[in-house]
């Protein structure tokens, strides 16, 4: 028997499933810090160039493919060139997705914990335990361990009720969810006193401080941001009907991404001056700085339980997108049931993130080519395997799939913008691909 293949019910359920994907700890964490400390507002013009010319070709291949093909990351490039050895980039982006999902949940049960914290007010009772308290939770090492693995499960319960009543659902909910919460906490910290200072760290533009260097932080950042290069938005994509106005729905998830990243700098910065903090990026922002601000705010318990929340939220759904892009891979590939389909990944999954949990207490020495477990499946994935996979795709859309397929998913057949079909395609061909090569030579240390 032929498998129904799943779809989404509604417009908004795309976007907020493709938004939630997107929407991840890069947002918080990386984009604000990549902002403040490169020329603030004339980082971000330069972002928003990178992201138009950019970003926005490379979604559209991934979209070009999936909307086309209607099948996984592995199976799409089959159907699209039988016979060929194209789909290895599928192979290349389920890897990706173990890699990143080994490390996301161990990051994702963090939350959980933080936010159980929050509510019982132990994360945010003194600025000496708020500090300590990440040190000797990560230390405490099956703690961290155990509540990753809660993660995994409740990631794969919700893949496992499908596209539109797992997926689309909880997406729907949680992402409006994120945006009020996001919004609330950017009106408190807009109430600090260290507000003018934070919001000039963020926007005020240095052109001086752009280098060739900020260039290719902001193309990374781009990258990861978008969840391009891994196949999670072909696999998306491929469940979109096929009347949406292709376009206008990329911009409005690049759009949504965009904004987000800046609240969440609108969020941070303001608070991080008024207690004379410095800023930083990564793990130790979420986890060590913010709790230790909470402390001192009043009211400071309810505003850690809610940036905690949200954290949890942008965590969840970029996982689901990456649990879902490896199960339709195996429903499909292997023609087997959901149900079946879900088990096999979710045990390497479980694994990876136990491992990655353990080495980073102190107890464990778990280590790959120099990198502790957790940091070595970060570098794989963000810096190799994302850029390659991204790479191939866009050589794909732009050489080897026909012109007429790639304008038909591109215009809805002739419906919308057939005007900017052309520049679109001299984009994909050829500046998306050089600048991809500019990064991935520039990461390797050859230029
Ligand atoms: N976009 C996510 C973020 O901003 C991270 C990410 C990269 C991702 N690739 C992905 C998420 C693939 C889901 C799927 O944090």
């Amino acid at each position: 028997m032929k498998q129904q293949r799943g779809q989404f019910g509604s417009h908004l359920g795309v976007l907020m499933a493709i938004i939630g994907s997107a929407v991840g700890f890069g947002n918080i964490w990386r984009f604000p810090y990549l902002v403040g400390e490169n020329g603030g507002g004339a980082f971000l013009l330069l972002y928003l160039g990178i992201t138009l010319v950019i970003g926005l070709p490379l979604m559209l291949s991934e979209f070009i493919i999936g909307k086309t093909a209607k099948s996984n990351c592995v199976g799409s490039f089959k159907k699209l060139k039988p016979k060929s050895k194209w789909h290895f980039i599928g192979y290349i982006s389920i890897i990706t997705g173990f890699a990143i999902l080994g490390f996301y949940s161990v990051i994702g049960g963090w939350t959980i914990f933080f936010l159980v914290d929050s509510i019982t007010g132990a994360a945010t009772t003194s600025t000496e335990l708020s500090s300590q308290n990440f040190d000797t939770f990560i230390n405490s090492a099956w703690k961290p361990a155990a509540i990753s693995l809660g993660f995994v499960l409740t990631v794969a319960a919700i893949v496992l009720r499908g596209v539109e009543k797992g997926i689309e659902k909880t997406n729907k909910i949680l992402m409006p969810f994120l945006a009020i919460i996001l919004v609330a906490l950017a009106i408190n910290s807009l109430t600090l006193d260290g507000a003018k200072q934070g919001l000039t760290f963020l926007f005020n533009p240095d052109f001086s401080a752009i280098t060739f260097n900020t260039f290719l932080d902001a193309l990374g950042q781009v990258f990861f941001t978008l969840s391009i290069g891994m196949g999670v938005i072909i696999t998306y994509s491929s469940y979109v009907k096929n009347e949406y106005n292709m376009l206008k729905t990329q911009l409005i998830i690049i759009t949504s991404d965009t904004v987000i990243a800046l609240i969440a700098g609108i969020v941070i910065f303001p608070a991080v001056f008024t207690f004379g903090l410095n800023p930083s990026e990564g793990p130790t922002l979420a986890f060590v700085v913010l709790p230790t601000l909470f402390a001192q705010m009043s009211g400071g318990a309810i505003l850690a339980s809610l940036f905690f929340l949200m954290l949890f939220i942008a965590a969840i759904t970029s996982a689901i997108s990456i649990l879902e892009m490896i199960t339709a891979f195996m429903v499909e590939q292997y023609k087997i049931s959901r149900r079946k389909a879900i088990i096999f990944p979710t045990i390497i999954i479980a694994t990876l993130a136990v491992l990655s949990a353990l080495s980073q207490s102190d107890k464990y020495t778990i280590e790959v080519m120099g990198l502790n477990f957790f940091d070595f499946l970060d570098a794989l994935s963000a810096n190799y395997l994302m850029t390659i996979a991204a790479l191939l795709t866009i050589v794909f859309v732009g050489w080897k799939m026909d012109k007429s397929t790639v304008r038909n998913a591109f215009t809805s057949n002739g419906k919308y913008y057939t005007m900017l079909f052309p520049f679109i395609r001299f984009m994909i061909r050829y500046v998306v691909p050089l600048a991809i090569a500019v990064i991935m030579l520039s990461k390797l240390n050859i230029i």
